[in-house]
């Protein structure tokens, strides 16, 4: 989380920052800030809110002409935000911009604090830009590997000194990039941020310090020169406009087809392309939030069409509990943004276990693609609003073809050819999802209930919901309810149930009539009509394989129309943030 974007070059660098940090937004909004420097002057601007308040702010004000800066947008994690904890923080000569968590910072701040430092903020970066401070004596690369040896923890990091026309950039744990324009350089969190003016960069590796001056970038690692492989992205400017749409949320449920589409196409071209996980005696998923719950759909499909064992787990949990590696096991690791600090973690025990791991994921170039054994990319492109959808669709979609490739049920491919087309249908119907958020807007608490695959599917609709609309919710295997959360159903609370599952369909229907006997408003998602509910969504059916990806969009969906329906911030919900980089 927090974004981080840096220019050096003769373009004046204030634009050029607000531009990287409104396309790093999603990685962090509650404050922003950026430095900018000119031969002996720095000034520090920063703002809390969005980044068009410091836009507003800065433009307001008088700006020195500068030729270099760092800036930054915020996902707080030590001190609340406030201006006072926004970046960039300044500690006598040295002003930085962090992404990251410095777990010993007490520690280091008592010590320094002993030595006569003042702390404006709260926050471990801060104690961070002391301690470079501190060690600091004309020659900054010395400072930053000593500061960085003393730390412990996780750092992005753009730094400048006031007395160096330069620009320094280091990072541990956390993504950082270095981009080459002509006769300008910049850092970033991601290409994202400076798309607009190069699409030449490299990725700096662990402790890799980057000294980035008006003629070129310089790379070294324990005072060794290290040559960086210059890579280009496909990735265009355009790939993250709204195109017209209201939201990225509803853009990019639009898009669902087409990635699907794109995402399918090799496996259509050749069912055999895809990976066979019938060796394995064990499969371990494991991811966070909607890429677990896709990992959900995939364990249930694994385990219903093959003996192997399958276990999908929280990536929090997994890096920390006891897990017996005694049988052939794979790690499948399933991330959009290949950058989640506990899936990097759960993937990096599999593999300090001698275990082998197979990454879904969307970032080429994020860490997950790169330390994977194994990747299947999914093709979603950028996905910029908060609350995955086309990710989401797509990751399920490859779990389905690892389940098809395991059962050997290669004549899927017909239906794979159909499914970006019957997805369209399903999306287009919109008017029903909008009578529907209508109809239940207004409530506080709407549940979720399904069985087997349909109550993986109900903890994706559930988490879509209350995450973008507040809306307390929950999402319960069908037959769980009555052991305690049905008291909670009253006349007209609102109940979903995912009913495509047709070998335990008649049961899910009897949970329908329990609830309705208790007053509950039913929403029906199946591919089976049938008038057990009070509204009936009824999506074409298709192979068992498949079926949840037609499902999950009329839950995106309603999703997005409730949350429209009560004016929130669709994009980027309260409190959260795209890429979730700390534990
Ligand atoms: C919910 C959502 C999150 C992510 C989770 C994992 O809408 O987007 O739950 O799915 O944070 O993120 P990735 O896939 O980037 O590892």
């Amino acid at each position: 989380m927090c974004g981080i974007v840096g220019y050096i070059g003769s373009r004046e660098p204030k634009n050029i920052l607000l531009d990287g940090l409104k396309n790093l937004e999603y990685r962090g909004y509650d404050s922003a800030g950026i430095a900018l420097k000119n031969n002996n002057q720095v000034q520090v601007i920063r703002g809390l809110g969005r980044i068009s308040c410091l836009e507003e702010k800065i433009n307001n004000m008088d700006v020195i002409k500068a030729n270099m800066g760092i800036a930054h947008t915020r996902w707080a994690t030590h001190g609340e935000p406030n201006e006072a904890n926004a970046h960039p923080h300044t500690s006598g000569m040295v002003t930085l911009v962090h992404n990251g968590i410095i777990e010993n910072f007490s520690e280091i701040k008592e010590k320094l604090i002993k030595t006569g430092v003042v702390f404006k903020s709260d926050t471990d970066s801060e104690v961070l830009a002391a301690l470079i401070n501190y060690y600091y004596d004309n020659d900054p690369v010395l400072a930053i590997e000593k500061a960085i040896k003393d730390v412990k923890g996780s750092y992005a990091l753009g730094i400048i000194f006031a007395d160096q026309d330069k620009l320094f950039a280091v990072r541990k744990d956390l993504p950082l990039i270095i981009g080459y324009g002509e006769k300008e350089f910049f850092i970033a969190s991601d290409i994202s941020a400076i798309i607009k003016y190069t699409n030449k960069y490299s990725l700096l590796d662990e402790n890799e310090i980057a000294v980035l001056d008006f003629d070129g970038i310089v790379v070294t690692k324990a005072g060794k020169k290290i040559e960086k492989e210059i890579l280009v992205t496909d990735l265009k400017a355009e790939d993250r406009e709204k195109n017209g749409y209201e939201h990225y949320m509803l853009k990019e449920i639009m898009e669902e087809p087409i990635v699907l589409e794109k995402t399918l196409k090799p496996f259509i071209d050749d069912f055999f392309k895809i990976p066979d996980l019938s060796d394995y005696e064990e499969i371990h998923i494991v991811a966070c939030g909607s890429a677990m719950y896709a990992g959900m759909v995939g364990k249930t499909l694994l385990e219903e069409n093959s003996n192997i064992r399958v276990m999908c787990e929280v990536a929090s949990e997994y890096r920390y509990k006891k897990v017996l590696y005694d049988r052939k096991t794979i790690v499948i690791v399933i991330s959009q943004s290949g950058e989640t600090a506990d899936t990097i973690a759960a993937m990096r025990k599999a593999k300090e276990n001698g275990v082998e791991t197979l990454a879904i994921v969307n970032v080429k170039g994020s860490t997950i693609a790169r330390e994977s054994d194994k990747q299947i990319y999914i093709e979603a492109g950028p996905e910029i609003a908060v609350a995955t959808t086309k990710a989401y669709i797509l990751q399920v979609a490859v779990m389905a073809l690892l389940a098809c490739r395991v059962a050997n049920e290669s004549k899927i491919v017909d239906e794979l050819k159909k499914l970006p087309r019957l997805l369209r249908e399903v999306i287009d119907r919109r008017d029903i999802y909008l009578k529907i958020a209508k109809d239940i807007y207004k409530r506080d608490d709407i549940f979720f209930i399904g069985r087997k695959i349909d109550y993986a599917i109900s903890l994706e609709g559930s988490l879509k919901l209350k995450e973008i609309s507040y809306i307390h919710s929950e999402a319960y295997q069908a037959g769980e309810l009555k052991h305690g959360t049905i008291s909670l159903i009253d006349k007209g609370t609102p109940v979903f149930a995912i009913i495509t599952d047709e070998d335990i369909m008649d049961k899910t229907i009897s949970n329908v009539c329990e609830v309705k006997a208790r007053g509950a408003k039913v929403i029906v998602v199946s591919n089976v009509e049938n008038d057990v509910g009070d509204y009936l969504i009824l999506v074409p059916k298709v192979s068992s394989f498949l079926q949840s990806i037609l499902v999950v969009p009329c839950l995106q969906l309603i999703a997005y129309e409730v949350a429209k329906l009560k004016g929130c911030d669709i994009d980027k919900p309260k409190n959260l943030a795209k890429s979730v980089t700390v534990e």
